[in-house]
């Protein structure tokens, strides 16, 4: 009896020593590190990694995170996988303690292609400072309806109240029907799509965020930075299937395809597609040894009794 229950433990032992060698088998070789900001998928430092749409987007320079769309290049201050959003920070973009002028700011703006799978959330508010009376933010807008507006709670009156301001001092605006813009004008980005200070003739800009339940009052305490959410489109149906088959998921060398990479074969699809044609001998040797342990299992169970 005591010895049956010892080559049961052993059986039992045995299998889970085996089981790990079948579905752990592949390393995702795509997920790194720079810094301390964990980079997976859709996310990739290299090229075949990750999903298509965010190809050549990120780079890693001395454990700094830099991310490069068309509008330039930003330092990313956090990915957020569970809310599929990033943080990037412009240090040419206007804060509570600094405005900086001379349309050095990046804005934002993507390439057309890329522009479905990532866009600043709805809660980020674009300021834009200093525009020119002959800006297209105040076009095709007779009278007082500019498209400048409150995002979020957050305004350009509120922003008015920093330091910064001191030393730059604004006009009042919109006084009297005044023929001046005002000096300040906040959008949220679907209101305009592409955060270009030359296009829009604006010396400069800020961006703040606020995320959801948070309520911050004061200018002060706003976030500062750009909040981006990203989003695969649907193609998720390709990753979920690759990655729990134990693949890693990347793209084609012609940077539209995707790619399921299990070890040392690519799949069009997930891995088990490649083991069942490849390596069915393994598997099948592998299941008939998984068999065994379980018949044997069950006929020393069956005999204790
Ligand atoms: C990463 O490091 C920076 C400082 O280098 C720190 O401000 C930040 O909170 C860290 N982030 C995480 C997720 O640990
Ligand atoms: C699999 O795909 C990746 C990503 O495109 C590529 O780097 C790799 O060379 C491919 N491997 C094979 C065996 O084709
Ligand atoms: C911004 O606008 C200028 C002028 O219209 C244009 O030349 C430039 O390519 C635009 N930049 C981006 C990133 O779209
Ligand atoms: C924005 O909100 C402030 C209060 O925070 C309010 O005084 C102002 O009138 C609002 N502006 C617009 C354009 O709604």
């Amino acid at each position: 009896m005591a010895t049956h229950i010892f080559t049961t433990l052993h059986h039992l032992l045995s299998l889970a020593l085996i089981i790990p060698l079948i579905s752990g088998a592949t390393v995702n070789t795509c997920r790194s590190y720079c810094g301390n900001i964990t980079i997976d998928y859709p996310f990739a430092l290299q090229y075949g990694c990750g999903h298509p749409g965010f190809r050549e987007l990120l780079f890693c320079m001395n454990d700094v995170l830099m991310f490069h769309i068309s509008s330039g290049s930003y330092r990313v201050l956090e990915i957020d996988y569970a809310y599929q959003a990033l943080t990037l920070h412009d240090p040419h973009m206007s804060t509570c303690d600094a405005i900086v002028l001379g349309g050095k700011g990046n804005g934002f703006a993507v390439e057309p292609w890329r522009s479905p799978y990532m866009n600043p959330i709805s809660d980020n508010v674009f300021m834009l400072i200093g525009c020119s009376a002959r800006s297209p933010l105040f076009q095709g807008f007779p009278g007082k309806h500019l498209p400048c507006r409150n995002v979020s709670g957050m305004s350009c009156e509120d922003y008015y109240g920093c330091p910064a301001w001191d030393l730059v001092g604004h006009r009042a605006a919109g006084s009297m029907y005044g023929s001046n813009p005002p000096e300040c004008c906040a959008v949220p980005f679907e209101a305009i799509k592409a955060i270009n200070l030359t296009k829009l003739e604006c010396e400069g800009y800020t961006s703040a965020y606020s995320l959801a339940p948070l309520k911050v009052d004061g200018p002060g305490g706003w976030s500062y930075g750009i909040r981006v959410k990203y989003s695969v489109q649907g193609n998720d149906d390709f990753c979920g299937p690759c990655e729990a088959t134990g693949g890693t998921c990347g793209f084609g060398t012609d940077g539209i395809r995707q790619v399921c990479m299990c070890g040392s074969l690519n799949s069009t699809s997930n891995c088990d597609s490649v083991k069942s044609s490849s390596s069915r001998r393994t598997w099948s040797m592998v299941e008939a040894l998984a068999g065994l342990f379980m018949g044997k299992l069950v006929w020393m169970t069956a005999n204790q009794n």
